[in-house]
């Protein structure tokens, strides 16, 4: 390599860690791959109507660990896609009974992925991608209107 090229290389690496780290909300597992310099997204889950739900969601990277989330409650993490836009987020849905936590009925959805982060989530900075878990599957939509305004299901229990 030339000293050019050389020079191009630590300019571009050195803006790309100062991106990365100059930005609080990268996910933790995300932030040491400074490859993650694409689009922020933030995915929000809403527990719209089952009594007692637990989440478990993850990328190939990041485990977010188990969310209880009760009637009405709602979390959400920000993320950047990676270089290839390749990231995908998988959750685990239960819903369970409270106390014993009995599984009632589990499933398993892709809650963010190429398609999803194009097509359904908003494209602002960050891109928002809201899902609204209910008794009859998995909506999601751009601008969490009222439902079922704007709301597209995608997945079943
Ligand atoms: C980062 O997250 C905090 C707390 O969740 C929030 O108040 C803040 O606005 C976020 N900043 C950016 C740049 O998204
Ligand atoms: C979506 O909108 C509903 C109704 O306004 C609100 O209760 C809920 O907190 C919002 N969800 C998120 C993730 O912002």
């Amino acid at each position: 390599m030339s000293f050019t090229s050389r020079l191009l290389c630590v300019i571009i690496v050195l803006n790309v860690l100062f991106l990365t780290w100059s930005d609080p909300n990268i996910s933790k597992a995300d932030s040491h791959k400074f490859l993650y310099i694409m689009d922020p997204y933030v995915v929000h889950i809403t527990n719209a109507e089952i009594d007692n739900l637990m989440v478990h969601c993850k990328s190939n990277d990041d485990d977010l660990g188990d969310k209880n989330l009760i009637l009405d409650e709602s979390f959400e993490w920000h993320f950047r896609q990676n270089f290839l836009f390749t990231t995908e987020f998988f959750c685990t849905f239960r819903s369970v009974t409270p106390y014993i936590d009995r599984v009632i009925k589990s499933t398993f959805v892709t809650v963010f992925d190429t398609y999803i982060s194009a097509i359904l989530c908003s494209q602002e900075d960050p891109g928002n991608c809201y899902w609204s878990v209910r008794d009859d599957g998995f909506y999601v939509s751009k601008d969490n209107k009222t439902f079922p305004d704007g709301w597209i299901q995608r997945g079943k229990w």
